[in-house]
Formats: C-alpha cells, sequence, structure tokens
C-alpha cells in the first residue's frame, strides 16, 4: 500500500476542506474528474447501468453511487459526515471592546474542545447568499489568510487556570478580528471583498471559524498524522477513494457524506433526514423495478456507517476498555454497544470482518468502558430512515472534536482499501441471518 501517496491526498483534502460546503465541493470536483454525472434532486433523473452519478442536498451533504446492471442485487453503502465541532459566526457579528478592538459573535456549532481553539491563528469560511436578478444564489468563500485568534489570559491574572478551567462560549472564546476604525460592519465588507460581491447584496451567511494549521506527518518515522477535522474527513476520503476504485459486480455502490452529525443529524442534509431514503428509492423507481424489488434489495444490502474511533491515549491508557484497546495505525476499529448507539451486531459485525479479510487489512474493536456513556454516530440515526444490515466503524484517533487531532499515517489506505472490496462486493440475504457474500 502507497501510504505517502494517500496521506498526501488526504493532507490537500484537508487542508482546502475548512468546512461541510469546501468538502462536498472538493469531493463533486473528483467525481466530475472521474467521469461521473451530476444529477439535481430538483430535476428528472434518466440512470443506465454501468454509469456514475451523483447529486448534493444543501451543498453539504453528497450521495454517488455506481449502478452495474438494472437487476442489481442491494446496496453497498459507506456513509461519513462532512461537519466538525467549531465555532459558527452569529449575525450582527461585530463586538466593540472599549472602543479600541472588533471582535466577532459567535456560538458553540457542536461539542468541541474549547481549549486548543485559544493562542492559534484561525479563518473564517462558508456560504453567503446573494441577492440576483432572479432570485438568490448560493458563494462559497474562504478567507484563506491567518485573520483572527482567540487569545488565552496571562496565567498571572487566573493562576488556579491549570486545575481547570470552565470556558464559557459567550465570554471565552470570542475572536479578536481588527482595532476599531472609522467604518461601520467592517467584517460583512470584508467577506463581500473576498466574495467579489456588494455587501448590500448579502442576504445571509452561515460562516465558521477554522484552524489555519495544515495537515502534517509527525513522529520519529513519520508514523502519525495530525490535521484539523480527521473526524471525520478522514473516513468521508477514504470512502470517497475506495469509491472510485470499485469494480461494482452485482449490487449498487453508495458513497454517502452527511452534514450535521455533530449536533444530532435531525436536518434534511443529516443522517435522520431522507436524503438516503429518497436517493434508494428514486434509483429503485428510474431503474424501472417495483417496490417489492426495493425491498428485497434492502434485505440484500449492508451501511457501513464510518465515523472515527477513539484509541488509547498515550497518558491516559485507563481511559480505554480493559480488553478492547484500539491503537493508532493497527486498522478500522469496530465499534461495539449493547445499548445500540453503535448498530453492530454478530451479522453485521462478521460481514465487516469478512470484508477486512478479503481486502486484507487490519481491524481491532472498540467498546466503551461499561462506566463510561461514550459518544453516538449517524449508523443507528440512519435506521429509521432505511433500516438494514449496519455496521459501525472508524479510524483510531486521539484528541477527537480538538481543532488539531492525530491519527495514524498507515489507517486512512486501510480504510480506502476496505471502501474498495465493498463497493466492489455484494451481500445477498438467503434467509433471515444467512447471506452469501461476493466479492
Ligand atoms: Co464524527
Amino acid at each position: 500500500m502507497d501510504f505517502a501517496t494517500v496521506n498526501q491526498e488526504l493532507f490537500r483534502f484537508l487542508d482546502r476542506s475548512p468546512n461541510a460546503f469546501f468538502a462536498v465541493r472538493n469531493m463533486c470536483e473528483k467525481l466530475d474528474r472521474a467521469g461521473m454525472v451530476r444529477l439535481f434532486e430538483g430535476r428528472p433523473w434518466t440512470l443506465e447501468a454501468g454509469k456514475g452519478y451523483y447529486v448534493t442536498r444543501n451543498d453539504s451533504a453528497l450521495i454517488a453511487f455506481r449502478i452495474p446492471r438494472a437487476d442489481y442485487t442491494g446496496f453497498q453503502i459507506m456513509a461519513s459526515h462532512c461537519d466538525s465541532p467549531v465555532f459558527k459566526i452569529k449575525a450582527n457579528a461585530e463586538i466593540t471592546v472599549d472602543d479600541r478592538y472588533v471582535k466577532l459573535n459567535v456560538e458553540k456549532y457542536g461539542g468541541m474542545l474549547c481549549a486548543p481553539w485559544l493562542d492559534r491563528p484561525l479563518s473564517v469560511a462558508g456560504r453567503i447568499m446573494v441577492r440576483t436578478s432572479e432570485g438568490i444564489e448560493t458563494k462559497l468563500v474562504n478567507v484563506d489568510r491567518s485573520l483572527l485568534i482567540i487569545p488565552n489570559l496571562a496565567i498571572h491574572m487566573n493562576r488556579e487556570v491549570n486545575d481547570g478551567y470552565s470556558y464559557n462560549a459567550q465570554v471565552d472564546m470570542l475572536p479578536l478580528f481588527c482595532e476599531k476604525g472609522e467604518e461601520e460592519d467592517v467584517f460583512l465588507q470584508m467577506i463581500a471583498a473576498e466574495a467579489g460581491v456588494n455587501a448590500e447584496d448579502i442576504l445571509d451567511t452561515d460562516l465558521f471559524l477554522y484552524n489555519r494549521m495544515p495537515a502534517e506527518r509527525l513522529g520519529l518515522r513519520g508514523e502519525f498524522i495530525a490535521s484539523g477535522r480527521l473526524d471525520d474527513l478522514q473516513c468521508a476520503f477514504a470512502s470517497l477513494q475506495g469509491f472510485l476504485a470499485a469494480r461494482p459486480g452485482d449490487s449498487v455502490a453508495v458513497h454517502c457524506v452527511f452534514d450535521n452529525e455533530e449536533v444530532g443529524s435531525g436536518s434534511k442534509q443529516g443522517a435522520a433526514g431522507t436524503f438516503l431514503s429518497d436517493t434508494l428509492r428514486r434509483i429503485n423507481r428510474v431503474m424501472g423495478r417495483t417496490e417489492e424489488d426495493y425491498l428485497m434489495s434492502i434485505a440484500s444490502s449492508f451501511l457501513v456507517s464510518a465515523d472515527n474511533a477513539h484509541a488509547v491515549h498515550p497518558n491516559l491508557t485507563d481511559k480505554a476498555d480493559p480488553t478492547n484497546r484500539p491503537y493508532l495505525n493497527q486498522g478500522i476499529v469496530i465499534k461495539y454497544s449493547a445499548n445500540q448507539k453503535y448498530t453492530t451486531d454478530a451479522v453485521s459485525g462478521a460481514i465487516m470482518r469478512a470484508i477486512c479479510r478479503q481486502a486484507d487489512v487490519p481491524c481491532q474493536t472498540f467498546t466503551n468502558r461499561s462506566d463510561l456513556l461514550g459518544g453516538s454516530t449517524l449508523g443507528n440515526i440512519s435506521q429509521s430512515q432505511v433500516s438494514l444490515n449496519t455496521v459501525d466503524i472508524g479510524l483510531p484517533q486521539l484528541a477527537m472534536h480538538s481543532p488539531y487531532e492525530t491519527a495514524g499515517a498507515k489507517d486512512t489506505a486501510y480504510l480506502a482499501e476496505a471502501a474498495r472490496v465493498l463497493f466492489s462486493s455484494s451481500v445477498e440475504g438467503t434467509g433471515d441471518g444467512n447471506y452469501r457474500l461476493k466479492f
């Protein structure tokens, strides 16, 4: 496996994807280059066996699929997410301090580690809605230079800070933007200039902070990688690499990336929305298949919910389960939870292990300590829209939800290879609990 090349491409994707809108745009560019046909939900679809297509929703969620043949067996799906915990810039963002400083009013999006957002160069990216002669138009804006900083308070003014500090998002986390000048509305003026539009034509915005530190390799032998947004762009990237390399045989390959996982998935572009079920049903209908065909195909489908997992922390080893201890570079993590916060069960775990074996990549297991609650992800949420055999997996990482996370330099390539095998395979139900796996 060519780990160096995979990491170079991953880093390029991470650095160019400060948030979900840019991640989706960059994935669309790759799909265009691979000759996939873009579809829109609001226009009619014509689909042909042997071809690949993709569709976006809200410019922040994406589904790409390849239909090998009209009488396909089922859907082989990998779902990940492209949003990350971050600070969102509020409307009327400017706050003037002592008539000297201008800082920006922000709020939390998702559950982030606050401390590592302090004392580092930040900038702003997102989308703006611009008035046109016909209506409104989306423009993406990335202020691609170091622009903002959230300064810590000096230790001299809080000697107890290292004993634990409670961050108040409305007080502690507001980024310093500029010195107060003569002009009003300088933030929106700057965004308008970056986008090449007039400020008065900007009707609304979804703008977010991001960490300017680029992705890097580190460790004596370059064993580790560090970047913002590894959760979950590392999985989204590996899924797309596998999708592009796959040769679907009997089943439709579906690369699916949702938005809003970090805030519970409950949006039209999130896993609790209808995006996946609408798309699968539409493929079924446009390919001239019946409702009975659809239900049979779902029974012979497989969903891999791919969202990063916690590796054993080198300083806090007791936080991990005593017997299920994932490490960086030791391969794909299959996640289990008896209360089904993770969807994995014996059936889906067995299918995933067979896929890893076929791909010749290592896998390991994660469970929470029995006295820790742990996190949740999109796998069980998407079951309420499309119910099918699902496994929860992820790549092992440290510092999840920091704006600069750490992972293994080998694991992305492992997941890309497993995704390639998944997308090329089929899982045919031959009676409840029994499956014919075709690779
Ligand atoms: Co995640």
